[in-house]
């Protein structure tokens, strides 16, 4: 055997060994390229050329697939940071009490006991307040009760309805620990102020208020455990939807049923 003959299209083990490679390639690329591509979500939506681009990891303006892309970000509510808002008008909060009173106190508290499935709104942020009505007016943030009523509302009434209920002082916690005779459970507070590193929380508290405020995060002290619970389910199944970036998502999904339930005791015993 000598050196021409190795490389010849006439000797079979040469012909088999280019032939088989090229093939493996040709199969790793339509798998690596095509199939997983189009099996994973995050090229949805894309046409074919533009998910071997993505995959090939060709920034998106270059093919265009930024245009094509259904929005990731499941909320286009962009809410300035608080210390941006400037204080409302007394006209606006004066409008909102007059909504309120006639569509809303009844059940948010204000007037009478609110229902524990309705969260207290006294006192909440006003972008908090705005964004949630405007989520819940396009059907991000799905709810029977709030839909039907905030449906007809206009862009201004949801700003007023924000200024009045920002503009209340908070009301005192919905159950006290004290009254039940316990301790704030020690795991709560820690996961509360510390967050837990390997599991990728952060502290509540370092976006809820307590340490430091995101924009667009509500204030939690005060609401009913029934309602804390509530929302920490659904973020953590996925049916709450409309927290921007799944800044909330990510951290419920990680937290087991016996933390979602000692926390929303150690917020509602919060004023
Ligand atoms: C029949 C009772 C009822 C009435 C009346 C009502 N709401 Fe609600 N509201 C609820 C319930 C229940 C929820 C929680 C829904 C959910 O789980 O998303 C809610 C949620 C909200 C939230 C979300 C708060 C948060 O912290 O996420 C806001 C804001 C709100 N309502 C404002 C209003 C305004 C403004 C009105 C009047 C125009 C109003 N509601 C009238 C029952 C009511
Ligand atoms: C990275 C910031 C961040 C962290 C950390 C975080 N949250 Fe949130 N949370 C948010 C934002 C933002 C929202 C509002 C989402 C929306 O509706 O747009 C929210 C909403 C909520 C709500 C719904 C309240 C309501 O009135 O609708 C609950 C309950 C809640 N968070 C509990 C927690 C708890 C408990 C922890 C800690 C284990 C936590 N969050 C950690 C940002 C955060």
């Amino acid at each position: 055997m000598n050196e021409e003959r190795v490389f010849s299209l006439r000797n079979p083990w040469f012909t088999w060994s280019v032939g088989g490679t090229i093939a493996i390639a040709i199969v790793a690329i339509l798998i690596g390229f095509v199939w997983l591509p189009s099996a994973s979500t995050a090229f949805g939506g894309l046409d074919l050329w533009a998910r071997i681009c993505g995959a090939a990891g060709v920034p998106s303006s270059w093919y265009g697939g930024d245009k094509s892309v259904p929005a990731t970000v499941p909320s286009e509510v962009v809410v300035l940071p608080p210390q941006r808002v400037t204080h409302a008008a007394a006209d606006s909060i004066g409008r909102g009490a007059t909504i309120a009173t006639q569509n809303c106190s009844m059940c948010h508290g204000v007037s009478g006991t609110p229902p524990v499935t309705a969260p207290a709104l006294a006192g909440q942020y006003a972008d908090v307040i705005y964004k949630e009505l405007r989520d819940y007016q396009s059907g991000q943030r799905l709810s029977a009760v709030m839909q039907a009523i905030i449906a007809p509302r206009s862009e201004q009434d949801l700003h007023d309805l924000a200024a009045y209920y920002a503009s209340l002082p908070r009301a005192e916690a919905t159950s006290s620990t004290s009254r039940a005779g316990a301790e704030p459970d020690a795991n709560a507070a820690r996961l509360a102020m510390q967050g837990d590193p390997e599991r990728n929380i952060a502290p509540c508290a370092a976006c809820h208020g307590q340490l430091d405020r995101k924009g667009a995060a509500p204030w939690l002290g005060g609401q009913s455990a029934v309602y804390l619970a509530a929302q920490l389910h659904a973020f953590a199944a996925g049916d709450r939807h409309n927290d921007i970036n799944e800044q909330m998502r990510n951290v419920a999904r990680q937290m087991t049923p016996e933390e979602i339930e000692s926390l929303a005791k150690y917020y509602a015993a919060m004023p």
